[in-house]
């Protein structure tokens, strides 16, 4: 499957199908991948997140831009990133969905000391995995993800994918005042006990986008990434049909989403293609309509005035090489039940809170009736330890009302059933979104020594305590 449909330039040229494409095809501009390491600061800044010709808006931002630089990195290849604290309060980076040794994970007091005021801290790891991922804090994270501090990190193909242009949208969710100042109030607990801090601003790599253009016949790579603190989105591509090719930075079988909706909860990650079979000069919207009657335009595909540039798509879906993942024995795998609980009931009250231990005061959500609540997580008793190499199946049973995008830390999960219902494609990743009630079997192999996090991605949750840990030994 991966060799005949993988489409990279020289299998298209050999197949002598892919002239037009292959002419289309620009390589990435030269990437300048500094060895020596490359210096990101972690800064307060202002940003146009209104776009150009509105007041700017108070923002902590990597190298003072929202969203940060986008950091190109490339398989197999070691990556030196330093980051520097310019904020009044400790920082961490985490590169989410990068499978990196533990060291490098950027949790304070599991995985490093924070790094203070003043103070850097230099991440080094060699990503295994080719795809889409991104970094954010894992301190004080409600707030410093709600302040604008994200970036995509892209780590690229060994082989150049056969596409006419490579796109990233990096979407976040803010919560503007009337004075288009980042409101105050960050973990408010009522919030924290339901959707989470759900903002009213949604941007496109870093300001709220009227149109993206677009050329006719082109075959893009266009890879979502949800910043959002707790925004879950469903994107609807009118008048296209995009296809996934990738989940969380994991190749999969290509397919169209169900009901042509791309599910993307906070921090995942989805690679489509889209073969733009737009008119040209016409203009085509993308929706988000997760929350009922809450619809709203992301941004509009706008087509140029230029013919097409293929009379017709390429043939072949576009399919990406597979990542080195390591398989996990199904048979032999060891079973644990993870059960999420808390949250608001329909009722207004706490549901199968009682008997509730934590770590902190203010839980609002438990797993298997333990709170692990902040970020600062110092002496942790992991709930679950696995020796080194083993075959794990999680079950994540989730009981209360509300959605939560739950994200492991350090591997990648294969999904193997939602609701005893076995899943249509197999599909790797790092965050799960996990509906109200419902009941999804992971599996993975433990091959990564180190204390791991598990938490809901929904920054209120994982702060009210819906996390723990998982050691691997
Ligand atoms: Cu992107 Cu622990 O999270
Ligand atoms: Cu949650």
């Amino acid at each position: 499957m991966e060799s005949t449909c993988r489409l990279s330039r020289r299998s298209l040229l050999q197949a002598g199908a892919g002239l037009l494409l292959a002419k289309a095809f620009e390589p990435l501009p030269a990437r300048a991948l500094e060895r020596s390491g490359r210096r990101i600061l972690a800064t307060p800044a202002r940003a146009g997140l209104a776009g150009p010709g509105h007041a700017k808006t108070d923002v902590w931002a990597y190298d003072g831009m929202v969203p940060g630089p986008l950091v190109r990195l490339r398989q197999g290849v070691p990556a030196r990133l330093i980051i520097e604290n310019r904020l009044d309060q400790e920082t961490t980076v985490h590169w989410h969905g990068i499978r990196l040794p533990n060291p490098m994970d950027g949790v304070p007091g599991l995985t490093q000391p924070p790094i203070k005021p003043g103070e850097s801290f230099a991440y080094e790891f060699t990503p295994p995995d080719a795809g889409t991922f991104w970094y954010h804090p894992h301190a004080n994270s409600l707030e410093q993800l709600g302040r604008g501090l994200a970036g995509a990190v892209i780590v690229e193909e060994g082989e150049p994918v056969a596409v006419d242009r490579d796109l990233l949208w990096l979407l976040a969710d803010w919560r503007l005042n009337a004075q288009g100042e980042i409101a105050a109030g960050f973990g408010n607990r009522m919030e924290a006990a339901m959707s989470g801090r759900v903002g009213n601003t949604v941007t496109l790599n870093g300001s709220v986008s009227k149109e993206e253009p677009m050329r006719a016949g082109e075959r893009v790579r266009l890879r979502l990434v949800n910043g959002s603190l707790a925004r879950v989105m469903a994107l609807r591509f009118e008048g296209h049909r995009p296809v996934v090719v990738a989940v969380d930075g994991q190749p999969c079988e290509p397919h169209e989403p169900e009901g042509g909706r791309i599910l993307l909860g906070p921090a995942m990650r989805i690679d489509i293609a889209i073969d733009m079979q737009g008119q040209p000069g016409r203009r085509y919207r993308v929706i988000d309509d997760f929350y009922d009657g809450l619809s709203y335009g992301v941004t509009e595909l706008a087509y140029s005035e230029n013919p097409p540039i293929r009379a017709h798509p390429p043939d072949a879906p576009l399919s990406l090489p597979r990542n080195p993942l390591p398989e996990p024995d199904l048979a032999d795998a060891e079973r644990h039940e993870l059960t999420l609980q808390g949250g608001m009931m329909g009722g207004g009250g706490m549901a199968g809170m009682g008997g509730m231990m934590g770590t902190g005061g203010g839980a609002a959500w438990a797993i298997n009736g333990m709170s692990m609540t902040g970020d600062g997580h110092v002496g942790m008793e992991p709930a679950l330890t696995f020796q080194r190499g083993r075959s794990v199946v999680l079950r994540l049973r989730n009981e209360t009302a509300w959605w939560h995008p739950m994200h492991l830390h350090g591997h990648s999960t294969l999904v193997l059933s939602r609701n005893g219902a076995p899943v249509p494609y197999r599909q790797w990743q790092d965050t799960v979104l996990m509906a109200p009630r419902d009941t999804v079997e992971i599996a993975f192999v433990a091959d990564n020594p180190g204390d791991w996090m598990l938490h809901c991605h929904i920054m209120d949750h994982q702060m009210a305590g819906l996390m723990t840990v998982l050691r691997v030994a």
